[in-house]
């Protein structure tokens, strides 16, 4: 839902709080670790203007962001400029989430929103907060959509939480730079794309040109 703002348009989410019980302050929401980097996002992470408690929901009051990432992809309308400009802006909001002890763990073209041509990280659902930067986690808690998911999620019953946001930035890279959004169900030698994919690395027929930007524009509207 959107509202309007002198200065921006906002958006509302609401969560329904079902089945949980609140032993906190309601004047504490949003100012641990998810308030603050809603908060000081460094801009490429929504920004969070409030948040308000009501029986059985939580509604948020966030930036509006018209397109997402994924909106770009069904239009064909990302040019290589633009694909190397938000990947390089995927990269700078992970960094400074996993820097605020944070992963997210559902990055998807869907969760990346763009308002005014900057790429902002969203949907933190699935997102966990790190006591140390190594800290494992339950693979069964880390899991959302399953293409974005590293393949470590699917042999190892814990896994550390940065590096299966740093997983997701390759496929997003892929996707840019490959223009299509088809890739394996999962990370897994058990699926067939997956694992002609990791033969032709071995091969050495895929190479680090693969993700570069050597695409003629014409080739992104073939996403
Ligand atoms: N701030 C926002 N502005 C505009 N659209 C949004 C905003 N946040 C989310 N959306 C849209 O709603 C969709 C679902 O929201 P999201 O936060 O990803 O929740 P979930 O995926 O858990 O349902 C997003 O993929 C996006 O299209
Ligand atoms: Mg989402």
């Amino acid at each position: 839902m959107a509202l309007c703002n002198n200065d921006m348009d906002l958006a509302t989410k609401n969560f329904t709080v079902q089945g949980v019980t609140y032993t906190r302050n309601e004047e504490l929401l949003g100012k641990g670790g998810f308030g603050v980097v809603f908060g000081g996002s460094e801009g490429h992470v929504i920004r969070l203007f409030g948040m308000n408690k009501i029986p059985q929901m939580i509604s948020f009051v966030i930036e509006f962001a018209p397109q997402s990432l994924y909106d770009k992809f069904k239009m064909k309308s990302v040019t290589p400029d633009e694909a190397h400009k938000y990947f390089k802006m995927l990269v700078d909001g992970i960094e400074f989430l996993h820097s605020e002890m944070l992963v997210h763990c559902g990055i998807k073209p869907e969760n990346l929103l763009i308002c005014n041509e900057t790429l902002k990280l969203a949907d933190f659902g699935k997102s966990k907060r790190m006591k140390n930067k190594d800290q494992k986690f339950k693979n069964e808690e880390c899991i959302g959509t399953k293409q974005y998911a590293a393949p470590e999620l699917w042999k190892n019953v814990t896994v550390e939480g940065r590096p299966l946001d740093i997983w997701c930035c390759g496929i997003i890279l892929r996707q840019l730079s490959q223009a299509s959004m088809e890739f394996w169900e999962i990370a897994d030698i058990s699926d067939k794309q997956y694992s002609r994919w990791m033969e032709l690395i071995k091969g050495g027929k895929v190479t680090r040109s693969d993700f570069c930007y050597k695409f003629k524009p014409a080739t992104m509207s073939k996403f």
